[in-house]
């Protein structure tokens, strides 16, 4: 059967149903399409579902990378440590702001940074500030000895949790906080792209506790505008000859963007935060099953592997495969899984093997994330995925795999 005779399967896809549309719709029909009480109430949900104090809606999860790096200070001359095995973002977030990049290695089998790789990346670095880990995949990097390490080298910790939404950390005492709280960090964000577990469209969203941050993201999120008579420097022009605040007048005291995110993508923001438990908790069943049904291809096909800590809410669902075993490479599995109607996709080329990057920096030598990215595959994972499409994709995997032992 040719692939558009089958129900395609993508790696990812977003769950937006008839409540959300009438959400939007309303919002449509409203007074107030940008800024106002939507991205308010989308913020206050947001901070209130993730146990964080503030809360930031902006425009993307780039973003809100962006806002971290410049809210913290970040520029020409400082380092910032980034695992290589992540989206783009994570580190042009560091190069926006001037400052450079220190890649990180990744453990092999699961993708993400541990406290021994940045341990490394730490003594081949002379002027670290910062360091970015990545909940990779949904899963958790190890906060508390990360965390640990960051706090006596004086860095401050953005987690990239645009992958995480709704999953738990634990610190070293075994207490567990969601992923946004901050417990263990100065910001974190997330990303609200359709194909993340839950969606504005395009969005993205920070969180922390620490009000100085927090005032100075949400005033460079809008130009770097600042409206609290309070605050204003320039008091000739803030306030009548009476000494009354001048209602129209603001002040621009830094250079700020306009990262905001709108009405209609944060309500529908809101509407979705509703339903992340539940996607969270079909992600997980289907998580499990693919874990059960793919157990007789191990270890020519094993899924990554799990940490023992904290509680993963899983964005995408990556094998590991031994493509030398399998007599395909890795374009012709695809191909041969994209023609029984599945979609894979690669996730990620270590960033650190960017032109851009290979350019600025040269070659770097990080053998975890060469031996992650030359296994991994992402197989379908989305809410309303059927029991039997799971069936379908480890049949499709094995009728993928015979085909290669045909050839060899
Ligand atoms: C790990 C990671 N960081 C950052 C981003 C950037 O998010 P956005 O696409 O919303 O700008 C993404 C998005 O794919 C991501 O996966």
């Amino acid at each position: 059967m040719k692939p558009d005779q089958l129900k395609f399967l993508p790696y990812g896809r977003h769950s937006v149903d008839d409540e959300d549309i009438a959400v939007v719709e309303r919002v449509l029909r409203s007074a107030w399409l940008t800024t106002g009480p939507e991205v308010e109430a989308f913020e206050h949900n947001f901070a209130t579902k993730v146990g964080t104090k503030h809360a930031i809606a902006c425009s993307s999860g780039t973003a809100a990378l962006h806002l971290a790096a410049l809210a913290l200070g970040l520029g020409k001359g400082d380092q910032v440590i980034v695992p290589t095995l992540t989206f783009l973002a994570t580190a042009n977030a560091a190069r926006y702001v001037g400052a450079d990049v220190v890649f990180c290695d990744v453990d092999p089998d699961t993708g993400l940074m541990t406290p021994e790789t940045l341990e490394r990346a730490l003594r081949n670095a002379q002027n670290v500030k910062a360091v970015f880990p990545v909940h990779l995949n949904g899963q958790c990097a190890d906060m508390a000895p990360l965390s640990d390490i960051a706090r006596r080298h004086n860095l401050s910790i953005v987690e990239d949790a645009c992958h995480a939404i709704g999953g738990t950390l634990s610190s070293t005492d075994g207490i567990s906080s969601p992923v946004g709280s901050c417990a263990m960090g100065d910001i974190t964000v997330f990303s609200l792209h359709p194909v993340k577990t839950v969606t504005m469209g395009e969005g993205g969203v920070i969180t922390t506790n620490d009000e100085e941050l927090y005032l100075k993201m949400a005033s460079l999120r809008s130009h770097g505008m600042h409206r609290h008579p309070e605050t204003m420097k320039n008091q000739s022009l803030a306030e009548s000859s009476s000494g009354a605040p001048n209602p129209w007048y603001y002040e621009m005291q830094e250079l700020g963007y306009n990262f905001r995110a709108s009405a209609l993508q944060c309500a529908l923001g809101s509407s979705q935060l509703k339903k992340l438990d539940r996607f969270v908790a079909r992600r997980q069943e289907l998580t499990n099953l693919y874990d059960k049904r793919l157990k007789p291809l191990f270890p020519t096909v094993r899924p990554i592997s799990r940490v023992p800590y904290g509680r993963p809410a899983w964005h995408l669902y990556v094998v590991l495969i031994d493509f030398e075993a399998t007599g395909l490479n890795r374009a012709m599995l695809m191909q041969a899984l994209y023609d029984q109607g599945i979609g894979t996709q690669v996730h990620y080329l270590p960033v650190h093997l960017q032109p851009y990057y290979q350019e600025l920096y040269g070659m770097s030598q990080l053998n975890g994330a060469d031996s992650y990215y030359a296994r991994c595959l992402s197989l379908p994972l989305f809410p309303e995925m059927e029991d039997t499409d799971v069936d379908r994709v480890v049949q499709s995997i094995e009728n993928a795999l015979a085909m290669g032992q045909g050839a060899s």
